[in-house]
């Protein structure tokens, strides 16, 4: 875990959490740029001399100022949406090392990522393969593809994020994709330049990536039979971090396994992280408004709720929660659950915490998927992030909340 206690007080990254709780208004999240840093330039430096990429996945936390750090860093990105390839260049990042995926690209957002010349689309059907053709006719250039295999891996992680198993929608089948090359050779919009999978997230074993490389090398090769050259292979993201007492994979092992797998290819290897760069590098903290108990339960009732933390509903996921000072009292087991108007809404259950009301309590490890999950639920308004400097001593805000005037200025009140 990436927090401390010093004299009974939460700090994380040198910063005293206690001190920024009483300043600002809570909930609101906390971001290390030293995490971020270190997990980023530990991949970047286990690939040594090998060419690659990072293409940190931007889903994973677009906040602005996080996507510009990344660009210092030397990432590439990957995205989803034509909105994430604006935040990409409104950071800084460069188009022509930014990879686009997702199943359902619209025109539009094809047309815009053509005219960026971004390095390549993960093509993830058929479909998509033809329509990105036509528009690049249309507009007399050549997109840069590479094509999504579906390795139909099973692995051990929540259902809701397994992306690489047989019946989930994203990729290609493995008895279509040499077909579908075949179909891409003969396409003049088309430039082959990749193969790609990505199998899901929170994955603690390099066991289904390597599985999925031996399945992409017996492609490689066929393709190469076909004349169709490969100058890059992606392996996506999907590296789990420890949310409670588990062990992750280690980065640089995972990195030169996977090199080693695929350095008789002689092409550029391509990751995606998202979890594994920002995950650990964020706190949600959030303020206990009350304190309930009924006959079964106790309910520590903060101000943060499923709207500003989704994961816990989503996917049952377990974030360690942290009081900001221990007050050294007896701990009751309690669910933390947040002021949304649904069951779900929900941080943590069975948790043993000694908190009052008006005190403060850290949510760790949700730097990924955490705000960039966010909504106005209940018009409740999104909340402010932070970032602590590398010098461990600067904060800065790089993002206000939200106001009420910002939440209702799309709406029209219709009048009959
Ligand atoms: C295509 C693709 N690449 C990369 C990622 C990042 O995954 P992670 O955050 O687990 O590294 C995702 C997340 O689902 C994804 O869909």
């Amino acid at each position: 875990m990436t927090t401390t206690y010093n004299d009974d007080i939460l700090f994380f990254d040198g910063i005293n959490i206690l001190d920024l709780a009483l300043l600002n208004q809570t909930p609101f999240y906390l971001y290390s740029e030293n995490i971020i840093a270190n997990n980023f330039l530990k991949y970047q430096k286990s690939f040594g001399d090998n060419p690659h990429l990072i293409c940190y996945s931007v889903k994973a936390n677009s906040n602005l100022s996080i996507l510009s750090l990344l660009v210092k860093l030397g990432s590439g990105f990957d995205i989803v949406s034509g909105g994430e390839l604006s935040r990409v260049i409104q950071a800084g990042g460069d188009p022509s090392k930014t990879v686009f995926s997702g199943v359902g690209k619209t025109e539009e957002e094809i047309r815009f990522a053509l005219s960026k010349n971004i390095m390549c689309f993960n093509i993830e059907s058929r479909d998509e393969l033809r329509t990105i053709n036509a528009i690049a006719l249309e507009k007399k250039s050549c997109a840069n593809v590479s094509i999504r295999i579906n390795p139909a891996i099973d692995v051990d992680t929540h259902p809701y994020i397994t992306t690489g198993m047989q019946d989930n929608k994203f990729g290609i089948e493995q008895s279509e994709i040499l077909d579908i090359y075949k179909e891409a050779h003969e396409l003049k919009g088309i430039n082959i330049t990749g193969i790609d999978f990505h199998i899901g997230s929170q994955i603690m074993d390099i066991g289904p990536f390597k599985e999925s490389i031996l399945k992409v090398i017996a492609i490689a090769k066929e393709l190469k039979k076909n004349n169709i050259k490969l100058s890059h292979i992606d392996i996506g993201g999907g590296l789990g971090i420890p949310y409670d007492n588990e062990r992750s994979p280690d980065k640089s092992l995972f990195i030169s396994e996977i090199v080693d797998l695929l350095k008789p290819l002689a092409t550029k290897i391509l990751i995606e992280p998202g979890r594994s760069i920002v995950g650990e590098a964020g706190l949600l903290i959030s303020k206990v408004i009350n304190i309930k108990k009924s006959t079964s339960k106790n309910f520590i009732i903060v101000d943060a709720g499923m709207n500003d933390l989704l994961r816990p509903p989503l996917y049952n996921a377990y974030h360690s929660i942290k009081e900001i000072v221990d007050n050294g009292a007896n701990k009751i087991v309690c669910d933390v659950v947040g002021p949304v108007c649904e069951t779900a809404d929900f941080i943590g259950k069975d948790r043993n915490l000694s908190v009052l009301k008006g005190d403060y309590i850290a949510v760790e490890s949700v730097g990924a998927y955490g705000f960039s999950l966010s909504s106005n639920y209940n018009t409740r308004m999104k909340s402010a992030e932070y970032l602590i400097a590398k010098d461990g001593q600067n904060i800065k805000k790089i993002r206000d909340r939200d106001t009420i005037k910002q939440i209702l200025e799309n709406e029209t009140k219709y009048l009959l």
